[in-house]
């Protein structure tokens, strides 16, 4: 058995871009933090937060929709890309948000939601009230509604037709999601033009980039029954990286449910200048029922997980750029997911957090994450206010889906779920609002809340911290070679991150089961634990405990 040894310490960042060793944050507003008591999470309260934030260590902050918006999906449906929802606050507060984020060296990065707008959008007012205005073409527009089973027949995300009828004109007008976000005509030269001014305007406030939502959508053929990924969406990407990200030093994130191995690099493969990496979600969809989709979660197989991940890190190793996560906000949480809240909530956390944040990529952390928040454990229908859960169990249950079974899912998968308020602390409402919170707050901040995670140095938020530091201080966690080892083990998640002459060996135990290390197939090594400072051995009949984790120099 040999010792390990540490490789060269601190190395000033010189390899990569500033967003190769930063790790977001995402903030969903209307949960995050309450100032002013209406229940309602705003931009003063995220000022208040940004000190935590800088302690955790982050580098820039996704920040889902602020835009002025009628909320019908909580801001993913903008009715003015260049103003503030007054629920939120105003643009002032926004420029000190951006201002004094910067002063902490973190990035903000805004939304981009430019498939559709709201129907509010002073755009789409202007085609319903005048057909021949020239805005009715910034939409997708069709005489009649497509027969069943013709290719434009499509299906809206959000339940029902993609086509709504306006009872004026008499014509169909098409939506991906609810029939309140109109999509918008790509095709349409003078559009575009309007979306890279607006972008413009927005990176010279001094903002560090744009998450693009639902972009592999924007090359859409309806007629054609093209929805994802159609033929015109890299020209389409290209021209925007060209006409608003040329000179600039800013992170883009497509979102991209479409993106496959095999297109995941036309979007981030650096001489193609399209986006900085793409958010693919191959481990999330990979565990979804075939036919009921999110709504009937199938059990979590490691083997299977293991396996997509480190083909997408081999895959985009030099060739684009992976970004992690377990979480979002239209996702469940992901200690309740993929880990173990009711027995081994903590160790699980953070045996979650420690394989993905030592992979190669850029890490996300959804808010609550950094502390092991959970599912909304919601038991009735009038607790959800999510207008896909709402318009799913309404579909469903007409189509003869039993209302526990339902319920059970969105217990599972709902969007809800990750959209209850930051538990801060154990005062009243989670210390997140004086008020009413516009969504429950889960139960169990009494006892799991920030202020008391932080405080406990095996806790959560402390190995967060740990693992955002590590990316800065090592090169090999940065941009080190993946290689998974035993892969066909059932709870094991074992990999070695390679560069040069330093080699990291991680190790995690995902299972709520002790598990014997099988020796012959790992490296045998005993040193430090770089995570907790404490003395690890990967040597014969080495014992891992339930979610036990661990990285070790070899
Ligand atoms: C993205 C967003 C989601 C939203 C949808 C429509 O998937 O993440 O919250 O509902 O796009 O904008
Ligand atoms: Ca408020």
């Amino acid at each position: 058995m040999t010792q390990s040894p540490r490789p060269s310490s601190a190395e000033i960042i010189r390899d990569g871009t500033w967003w190769q060793s930063a790790v977001g944050y995402q903030i969903y507003p209307l949960s995050f933090a309450d100032s002013n008591g209406d229940g309602i999470g705003d931009i003063p309260g995220i000022i208040s937060k940004l000190d935590y934030l800088a302690d955790l260590g982050i580098g820039f902050i996704w920040l889902s929709p602020v835009y002025a918006s009628p909320m019908v999906d909580n801001g993913y449906d903008i009715s003015d890309y260049r103003a503030i929802n007054p629920i939120f606050g105003t643009m002032a507060d926004m420029d000190r948000l951006i201002a004094e984020a910067r002063a902490r060296q973190i990035g903000i990065v805004m939304d981009l939601v430019v498939n559709h707008t709201s129907d509010q959008h002073p755009w789409f007012q202007a085609a319903l009230a005048d057909p021949s205005s020239s805005f009715r073409d910034f939409y997708i527009w069709r005489d009649q509604h497509p027969p069943e089973g013709s290719p434009a027949a499509i299906r809206s995300t959000f339940g029902g037709s993609a086509w709504s009828r306006d009872a004026q004109s008499g014509e169909w007008f098409f939506h991906l999601f609810a029939p309140q976000q109109p999509d918008l005509n790509w095709t349409n030269p003078a559009l575009r033009a309007e979306i890279y001014a607006m972008m413009n305007w927005w990176l010279d406030k001094g903002i560090s980039g744009f998450r693009m939502d639902v972009i592999d959508l924007i090359g859409k053929q309806p007629e054609a029954g093209i929805t994802a990924d159609g033929p015109e969406l890299h020209r389409y990407l290209q021209e925007l990286h060209e006409a608003t990200l040329t000179g600039r030093d800013a992170l883009t994130v497509a979102e991209a449910w479409s993106a496959s191995l095999t297109n995941a690099p036309l979007y981030s493969a650096p001489d193609r200048r399209e986006v900085s990496m793409v958010f693919q979600f191959g481990h999330v969809t990979q565990f979804w029922d075939e036919q009921l989709g999110k709504w009937k979660p199938k059990p979590i197989d490691w083997p299977k997980l293991k396996a997509t991940f480190a083909t997408w890190q081999t895959a985009l190793h030099d060739r684009g750029w992976n970004s992690l996560f377990w979480g979002n906000h239209d996702l469940p949480r992901a200690v309740s997911r993929y880990g173990d809240e009711g027995h081994f909530r903590v160790a699980s956390a953070k045996a979650l957090a420690t394989v993905l944040h030592l992979m190669e990529g850029t890490p996300y952390i959804y808010q609550g994450e950094e502390f092991g928040m959970t599912n909304a454990g919601f038991t009735r229908i009038d607790q959800y206010r999510d207008v896909e859960t709402l318009n799913f169990h309404r579909i469903q249950l007409t189509e003869g889906v039993d209302e526990e079974a339902f319920l059970a899912g969105a217990r599972a998968n709902s969007r809800d779920n990750a959209r209850t308020p930051m538990q801060w602390s154990a005062e009243e409402h989670a210390g997140f609002t004086q008020g009413q919170p516009w969504i429950q707050v889960n139960d169990n901040y009494r006892w799991l809340n920030a202020d008391k995670d932080r405080l406990d140095p095996d806790g959560v938020y402390q190995r967060y911290r740990r693992l955002i530091a590590l990316r800065r201080e090592y090169a090999v966690v940065r941009h080190g070679t993946f290689r998974l080892l035993l892969p066909d083990h059932p709870s094991l998640f074992v990999f070695e991150r390679s560069k040069g002459p330093d080699r990291l060996l991680v190790v995690a135990n995902m299972s709520g089961q002790p598990v014997i290390l099988p020796a012959c197939e790992i490296p045998q090594v005993e040193g430090i634990d770089i995570l907790t400072g404490r003395a690890v051995s990967t040597g014969a009949g080495m014992e891992l405990e339930p979610y036990a984790a661990f990285a070790i120099w070899l």
